[in-house]
C-alpha cells in the first residue's frame, strides 16, 4: 500500500482497496466470481480475515492503475505480507516536497478519519473533540520518513494518539518497524472539570482522572487501534481505506508508563533500578520483551534485548564472557560510584557497544534538562 501526500508533481496514488465477499465452500475468498483469481498468486489480491458472524471474507486488491505502475517498474514489489499480499515500495518515496495546503477529504480533522474513527474505536463520541485525521498524520509522516522504515517518531502532545495510529498505518503499508513515543498529560476539558468539581470530584480522585485526556482517550484509542477491540471488548466496526478492518488491529505492541519524580539521592544509591529499567530498555531501542532484572545480581544480559547492565565490578568477567555470544548488544549500562571508576570499567567494552554510567549520567541528563 502506498498513498502519498500531494507533491509538486501529482502522481497516481497506489492503494489497496477492500471489499467483503461471501464465503464459498472453498475456504478462501470467492475470487473466481470476482475475476481476481489470477491476482492472488501475484499478491495483487489477498483474503485477509473471515467474519463468521456475517459469513464473509475481507478481500484486498490493487486497482488496475497500480498494477500497471508495478509492471512499468514505478512501484517495486519488496516481498509478501502476512496474508500473501505484495509489499509495495513506490520508487522515489520521500523525495517529493509536499504542498503547504492539503485539501483532500481524507485529511479533514473532526470528520470520517478523525471523530468518526475515534468513535468507532472508543464507542463514544465525546472523549476528544476535533481529533486530527489519521490519514493527514500518516501522509505527513510518509512525506517526512516514508523512506526510513526504522524511524523513531515522537509526539509530546499526543492528545487522542493519532500519531501512533498513523505510525501503525505507515508500518502496515511497507512492513516498516517504525517506533512511536507519545507523551501526554491527563488534562480535562474545562467544562467537564467544572462539572466534576460541582459533584465533589477533584484532581487526583479516580472519578476525576478517568475523564482526563490520557485515561479517556490516548490509552483506550491506542489500545483499540492495536488490538482491534473497543474498551467494551467488542470488535471495532469499520475498515481503513485499504480495506483492512479496524477489528484486525496491528501486530505492534504498546506499553504505558507514568512519568514521575524520584528522589535523586535514592536513585544514586541504586534504590530505584526497577523504576529506571524501562528507560534503559528504551534507550537501547525498546527491543524484545523487557525481562525482570534483579539489581542485586552482579550483571544482567537479558536474552531478548540488546543491552546489559553491570551492577558490580565483580561481574566484569561474567559479562565479558557472556558478550562473546551476543553480537546484538548495543548498550552496556555500568553502575559506578565515580567517573574514574566508570572510565576504567567502560574501557573494557569495545565499540560499537555504547557504555552509559549509572546513575550519575542519568541524573545529570535530567538536571541539564531542568536548567
Ligand atoms: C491539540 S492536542 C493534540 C491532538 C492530537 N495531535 C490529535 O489529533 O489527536 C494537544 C494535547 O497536548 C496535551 N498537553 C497539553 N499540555 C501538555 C503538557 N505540558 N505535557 C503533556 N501534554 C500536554 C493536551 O492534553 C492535549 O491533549
Amino acid at each position: 500500500m502506498r498513498t502519498r501526500a500531494r507533491g509538486r508533481r501529482t502522481r497516481a496514488t497506489t492503494s489497496w482497496h477492500g471489499r467483503s465477499e461471501p464465503t464459498g465452500g472453498s475456504g478462501s475468498g470467492d475470487s473466481t466470481r470476482s475475476g481476481s483469481q489470477k491476482l492472488y498468486p501475484l499478491g495483487y489480491a489477498a483474503s485477509t480475515k473471515r467474519d463468521p458472524r456475517r459469513g464473509t471474507w475481507s478481500v484486498r486488491y490493487l486497482l488496475d492503475g497500480a498494477i500497471q505502475r508495478i509492471e512499468k517498474g514505478e512501484i517495486e514489489v519488496k516481498g509478501r505480507g502476512l496474508h500473501g499480499e505484495a509489499v509495495l515500495s513506490e520508487k522515489g518515496r520521500g523525495k517529493v516536497i509536499p504542498k503547504t495546503m492539503w485539501h483532500r477529504g481524507r485529511h479533514a480533522a473532526g470528520a470520517t478519519w478523525g471523530t468518526n474513527l475515534l468513535t468507532a474505536l472508543l464507542g463514544d463520541a465525546s472523549a476528544f473533540s476535533y481529533p486530527k485525521s489519521v490519514y493527514a498524520v500518516r501522509d505527513t509522516l510518509s512525506a517526512a520518513i516514508g523512506d526510513r522504515p526504522d524511524a523513531l517518531i515522537m509526539d509530546f502532545f499526543a492528545g487522542s494518539g493519532t500519531t501512533l495510529h498513523a505510525t501503525l498505518l505507515l508500518n502496515a503499508s511497507d512492513e516498516g518497524r517504525r517506533r512511536c513515543i507519545l507523551v501526554t498529560n491527563n488534562e480535562l476539558n474545562y467544562q467537564v472539570a467544572a462539572r466534576l468539581n460541582r459533584h465533589g470530584h477533584f484532581r487526583g480522585d479516580p472519578e476525576f482522572e478517568a475523564h482526563g485526556v490520557f485515561q479517556a482517550s490516548t490509552r483506550p484509542r491506542v489500545t483499540a487501534a492495536i488490538t482491534g477491540l473497543r474498551p467494551d471488548g467488542q470488535p471495532a466496526e469499520g475498515a481503513y481505506l485499504d480495506g483492512r478492518e479496524f477489528a484486525e488491529g496491528f501486530p505492534e505492541n504498546v506499553e504505558f508508563f507514568t512519568l514521575d519524580y524520584l528522589d535523586p539521592i535514592a536513585v544514586e544509591m541504586g534504590l530505584h533500578f526497577r523504576e529506571l529499567h524501562p528507560l534503559l530498555w528504551l534507550a537501547a531501542g525498546g527491543v524484545g520483551d523487557r525481562e525482570d532484572i534483579d539489581p542485586a545480581a552482579r550483571f544482567a544480559l537479558p536474552a531478548g534485548s540488546p543491552y546489559g547492565v553491570l551492577f558490580n565490578p565483580s561481574g566484569m568477567p561474567g559479562i565479558q564472557a557472556a558478550l562473546k555470544d551476543r553480537l546484538d548488544v548495543t548498550h552496556v549500562f555500568i553502575v559506578a560510584d565515580s567517573e574514574a571508576s566508570f572510565a576504567d570499567l567502560a574501557s573494557a567494552f569495545l565499540p560499537p557497544v555504547k557504555t552509559v554510567c549509572l546513575y550519575r549520567e542519568y541524573l545529570e541528563t535530567l538536571r541539564g534538562a531542568r536548567e
